[in-house]
């Protein structure tokens, strides 16, 4: 698929051009950027991400007073990240111990995060219990003997049963989490008995219900459709109606708008749920995706050999920082950094030693030369988290870019940094 969009649109909010035409996100030069922090960078819009967060909040709160924004951090799990959300009013969702570390390092209270994980480790379930994680959603029928076993007397702990809600969404197939037969959650017969023994334990507390029917839904009926299977394993007093809003990668996703998506779950609560239950929702993807780019280098640009075969512009990252085209096909934009729009399509790959390392197939380039700094919009969900050392590569830093400010957030690993953990000598 050819880009032919304005690409200027899949930029963070604020994002502006220069009078040499380079980027500025942020209110900073993406070449000032590259030139103190090195390439690749992410660079997030601070502000656009606030913004973000804050309208998530106010938007729910209007339609449904008793609610909550949850932010689901496996799509940015840094402390940086985390620290705004707790900011701006959110509740963390932590999806194993890593998260639980780094959601109080960033200063969550223990009591506003709430662990997910279809096969939690005894170890983690003990980290929670220990740092007061607040909710647990119980995602099998071990989860609660672990917990029965390690919640202390006197203590009670605040659970959620996750419930597969029988909703197939449209997404990539790796994404969809809704559907019977998925390895999250539990049928609805088996959830109804999971309640009742957590209802008949001492140590723990029922608090409702949990659904989450997969990632990158570009159809708000599909999100709301969950509300109504966990309205029939009847009354709570919470719902946690999970994330799933997709992002817009390119020009051709038309994902709903926020006002759009909450009117649709909203809609639904409002038709099955208890009017005084509490509702959450926990956006990951939509509100982390389009506020940040990352920024590369042009290493290398091999010209098309034959008719058939594509020009290959190669940066000094990949699949190393962004591993969501090899994992889900997910298509991304491209554009070098002061001559954004026109050009001619090329394929814009990786460092790393696979032929599936590709950023960006037939992506329009203007004029593109080694040395040149190419720009990847709508990399800021997941991109961070399954970041990875293939090829020796040294995970990428981040910087919080605002009002023309720039912080280093997360730094580039050192090579030194790859020997830490080999302990062989
Ligand atoms: C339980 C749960 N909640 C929330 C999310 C966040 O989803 P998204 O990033 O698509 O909003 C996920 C991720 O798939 C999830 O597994």
């Amino acid at each position: 698929m050819s880009g032919t969009g304005d690409i200027f649109g899949l930029f963070p909010a604020g994002t502006t051009r220069d009078a040499d035409g380079t980027l500025v996100v942020g209110g900073c030069r993406l070449d000032d950027l590259a030139r103190e922090y090195g390439t690749p960078v992410m660079v997030v819009a601070e502000g656009a991400l606030r913004d973000r967060a804050r309208a998530y909040r106010e938007k729910l709160a209007a339609r449904w007073p008793a609610s909550q924004v949850v932010f689901a951090s496996k799509a940015f799990a840094c402390t940086a990240v985390q620290r705004l959300m707790v900011s701006e009013g959110l509740w963390i969702d932590v999806a194993g111990g890593g998260e639980i570390v780094t959601a109080l390092a960033a200063g969550a209270d223990p009591a506003t995060l709430v662990l997910h994980g279809n096969a939690k480790t005894t170890e983690e379930i003990e980290l929670a219990v220990r740092s007061g994680v607040g909710t647990v959603v119980v995602d099998n029928v071990d989860d609660i003997d672990r917990l029965e076993a390690t919640v202390p007397p006197g203590r009670v702990q605040g659970c959620l049963v996750r419930v597969i809600p029988g909703v197939q969404a449209s997404t990539h197939a790796a994404h969809a989490t809704g559907h019977e037969g998925v390895k999250f959650g539990l049928s609805p017969a088996v959830a109804r008995r999971a309640a009742a023994r957590i209802e008949a334990s001492p140590r723990l507390r029922m608090d409702g219900l949990h659904t989450h029917v997969g990632s990158q839904i570009l159809v708000a009926d599909e999100l709301a459709a969950a509300v109504a299977p966990l309205a029939a394993l009847g009354r709570y007093p919470v719902y946690d109606l999970g994330g799933g809003l997709g992002a817009r990668y390119t020009y051709t996703d038309h994902p709903p708008s926020l006002d759009d998506y909450l009117d649709a779950l909203i809609g639904a609560a409002r038709a099955h749920l208890p009017g005084d239950a509490r509702i959450l929702i926990e956006p990951g993807r939509s509100m982390v995706a389009d506020n940040a780019v990352t920024v590369y280098t042009v290493t290398t640009i091999k010209p098309s050999a034959t008719p058939a075969a594509p020009t290959f512009v190669a940066v000094d990252g990949g699949m190393g920082d962004n591993m969501e085209v090899a994992l889900v096909g997910q298509r991304f934009e491209a554009t070098i950094a002061d001559r954004v729009g026109g050009g001619e399509p090329v394929t814009v790959v990786g460092r790393h030693c696979e032929s599936g390392d590709v950023l960006s197939t037939d992506v329009p380039l203007r004029d593109p030369k080694v040395g040149d700094l190419l720009v990847v919009p709508v990399t800021g969900a997941y991109c961070f988290t399954m970041s990875n050392n293939y090829n020796g590569a040294r995970r990428i830093p981040v910087v919080f870019a605002d009002g023309g400010r720039a912080r280093l957030v997360v730094r580039r690993e050192e090579w030194s940094d790859l020997l830490v953990r080999d302990v062989a000598g």
